[in-house]
């Protein structure tokens, strides 16, 4: 293992480490990333045991890059040591949460990092057999990763006997189908052995009975394509960015009312306040009123929370969860019933409909939102909507139920006001109908 106080040529604490390669021409072929220092990590690791490259992640402090932040070689520790089953690694590349947009961009433009930590990731497991599961709709990321996994073949990274090491790995790419609840990682496991896709019970968790009931780890696309950094550069080195429990560099995504939308790389535990400069701030210079942290199923935030450090501690501190760093920036011009029904409405939409809570109330919340949002809402109706979320926060099957009801609950937490005012404008109607009915 590379010593830590020499980290990879060319990048420092505070500079782009997985994005690095991102702006280099054609940054997506194999011949580009082996000028960049490409597969060097992947001959350090296959000279090492296993286990010490299960230890270097624990070490490192990698956590999942998903959204639940559940540490990587905690995870990879959980794999059986004698395998008595083919062991799976599967790579969730089904980036569906609203506003997230790292791990697509990742896979487009510097592919091989992730197939070189595939190959680490599953040497360390012992496991032969690697699935890398995109959402369907990216089908141009699908074509990209098609053609680097045939480079990755024609070069000897991938198949039988890898660069001389007696290990065999195959990798295959699958494109789902568009649903939202097969990001869920048991849902995509379903939905890889060609089930309808829908969650499993856990416990057993994958890594005691997952793909085809054998000992799996599903673990996210910038999580596996941060391995080969943690292998070449060192867990101190690691540790030097980021924050005590949520170390390492981390890809934010910003849309919406921003001058320059898009993926920036920084530590862990960045604010957005870092984070607009670098985005060039509010668009038109119009003030922020509120932001997503990780996506819609993360509670919202205002303009009170600009210097939140955004890691796994500081959003749970401020009330929400760091979730997929995809900040979504709204100004002051949006309406936060609106923007929370849309959301509302993607949810009804998306549950899969196995279990009673999130299927019944997701479509009682959208109809209950879009009566308010066309101002035919009652005060009443606020604590209906919260009623509902309460009977299907914790109460369901798995987190999309949960997910669903924090832009709801957050929304009013903050903005009542604003759900009071459309109830106010009904009411004002009401009142003009009755006075014209009685004349
Ligand atoms: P989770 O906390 O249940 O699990 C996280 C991971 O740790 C899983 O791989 C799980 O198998 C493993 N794990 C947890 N406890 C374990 C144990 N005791 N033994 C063995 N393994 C264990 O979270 P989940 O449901 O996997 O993910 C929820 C998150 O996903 C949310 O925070 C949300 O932000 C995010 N999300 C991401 C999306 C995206 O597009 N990237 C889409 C929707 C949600
Ligand atoms: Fe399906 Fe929603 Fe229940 Fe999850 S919470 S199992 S998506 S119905």
């Amino acid at each position: 293992m590379t010593d830590a106080a020499n980290p990879p040529e060319g990048t420092n604490p505070l500079t782009p480490v997985l994005t690095r390669r991102w702006l280099s021409p054609r940054s997506w072929t194999l011949h580009t990333y082996e000028q960049l220092e490409g597969y060097s990590a992947l001959r350090t690791a296959l000279s090492a045991h296993p286990d010490q490259l299960i230890e270097l992640v624990k070490a490192a402090g990698l956590r999942g890059r998903g959204g639940a932040g559940f540490p990587a070689g905690v995870k990879w520790g959980f794999m059986p040591k004698e395998p008595s089953k083919p062991h799976y690694l599967v790579i969730n590349a089904d980036e569906g949460e609203p506003g997230t947009c790292k791990d697509v961009p990742l896979m487009m433009a510097d592919p091989h990092s992730l197939i070189e930590g595939c190959v680490i990731a599953a040497y360390a497991m012992r496991a032969h057999h690697c699935m890398i599961y995109v959402r369907g709709e990216a089908l141009h990321c699908v074509r990209r990763l098609h053609q680097a996994v045939r480079e990755a073949y024609e070069s000897g990274y991938l198949g039988r006997d890898i660069l001389g090491s007696g290990f065999d790995l195959d990798v295959v790419v699958h494109a789902g189908a568009g649903a939202y609840i097969c990001g869920e990682e048991t849902a995509l496991l379903d939905s890889l052995e060609g089930k309808r896709g829908q969650p499993r019970l856990k416990p057993p968790f994958p890594a005691q009975a997952g793909l085809y009931a054998c000992p799996t780890t599903v673990n996210n696309v910038e999580t596996i394509a941060s391995v080969p950094y943690v292998v070449n550069g060192g867990s101190d080195w690691f540790r030097t960015m980021g924050r005590e429990k949520s170390p390492g560099p981390k890809i934010y995504s910003l849309s919406g009312h921003v001058e320059n939308p898009g993926q920036y790389e920084a530590p862990l535990g960045t604010t957005l306040r870092e984070l607009l400069e670098l985005a060039g701030g509010m668009k038109d210079g119009v003030p922020l009123k509120f932001w997503t942290p990780g996506g819609s199923s993360t509670p919202l935030l205002t303009a009170d929370h600009l210097d939140v450090p955004l890691d796994f501690e500081g959003a749970t501190e401020a009330g929400t969860m760091l979730g997929t760093t995809a900040l979504m920036i709204f100004n002051e011009t949006v309406s936060v019933p609106w923007a929370v029904m849309k959301w509302t409405q993607f949810y009804e939409h998306e549950s899969c409909g196995k279990c009673t809570p999130c299927r019944e109330g997701c479509f009682w919340l959208a109809q209950v939102l879009e009566r308010m949002v066309d101002g035919r809402g009652t005060e009443e109706d606020i604590d209906t909507l919260l009623d509902v979320c309460d009977n299907i926060l914790g109460r369901s099957f798995c987190a999309l139920g949960d997910g669903a009801v924090s832009p709801i609950t957050s929304g009013i937490k903050y903005f009542r006001d604003e759900f009071l005012a459309l109830c106010e404008r009904n009411r004002s109607t009401e009142t003009a109908d009755t006075a014209l009915v009685g004349a």
